[in-house]
């Protein structure tokens, strides 16, 4: 006789508690993220290595869920990332691929005001979508995402993806974001991140 799937999933997974003015799903632990952590993330070096020599704040934090792993099953994450800038560039996450190209996810907005990075693998379209409170933004399989928060208080979001769905870090991590999110005085603008990077040269 097999198990029914009801009860293959622990009770304290069937039902997660979590506030808005904490970075935890239950009791489950936090990855954090330091400033240290993002190293190579952002486009102004000298501005990241200025911010870095003068302390070693927490950017974000991820805590996860995973009820059972399998197809057709989800994973999900509470993620607070931190409001700050370095340079013009907002604080960010390192942003991923997903390791199973194909899996989509949705992030819902909970608290405070952001952005997230939407960019192909293979052709570099990007899309800048807000993620705020009362959003839900999708995001199609191939698409690099990182959030960025725009506001001046914790961006708090939720992120649910497939099970198998996998977290490449690496291909961002040894050829970034095409695109960089930078503060202006009329709000966030992308910009391409060569085109900022010349721009920073200059002044
Ligand atoms: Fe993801």
């Amino acid at each position: 006789m097999t198990m029914s799937p009801l009860l293959t999933i622990a009770p304290d997974d069937l039902l997660v508690r979590y506030s808005l003015d904490s970075s935890r799903l239950g009791q489950r632990p936090t990855v954090q993220r330091r400033l240290a952590d993002l190293r190579g993330s952002f486009a102004d070096v000298a501005e990241y290595e200025a911010a870095l020599a003068a302390g070693n704040p927490v950017v974000y934090e991820v805590s996860s869920v995973e009820p059972a792993s399998g197809d057709g099953q989800l994973h999900y994450g509470l993620g607070v990332l931190q409001p700050g800038r370095i340079g013009g560039e907002y604080y960010l996450t390192k942003g991923h691929l997903h390791s199973h190209r194909p899996a989509a996810e949705i992030y819902i907005g909970l608290k405070g005001e952001g952005a997230m990075v939407l960019e192909d693998e293979a052709t570099g379209e990007v899309r800048l979508v807000p993620l705020v409170a009362h959003s839900a933004v999708y995001v199609p399989g191939h698409t690099a995402h990182r959030t960025v928060n725009t506001g001046a208080v914790p961006l708090v979001y939720l992120g649910i993806y497939p099970s198998n769905a996998g977290h490449d870090y690496s291909t961002i991590a040894a050829r970034n974001f095409r695109h960089v999110v930078i503060a202006t005085a009329s709000g966030p603008v992308l910009v391409e991140r060569q085109a900022h990077l010349a721009s920073l040269l200059k002044s």
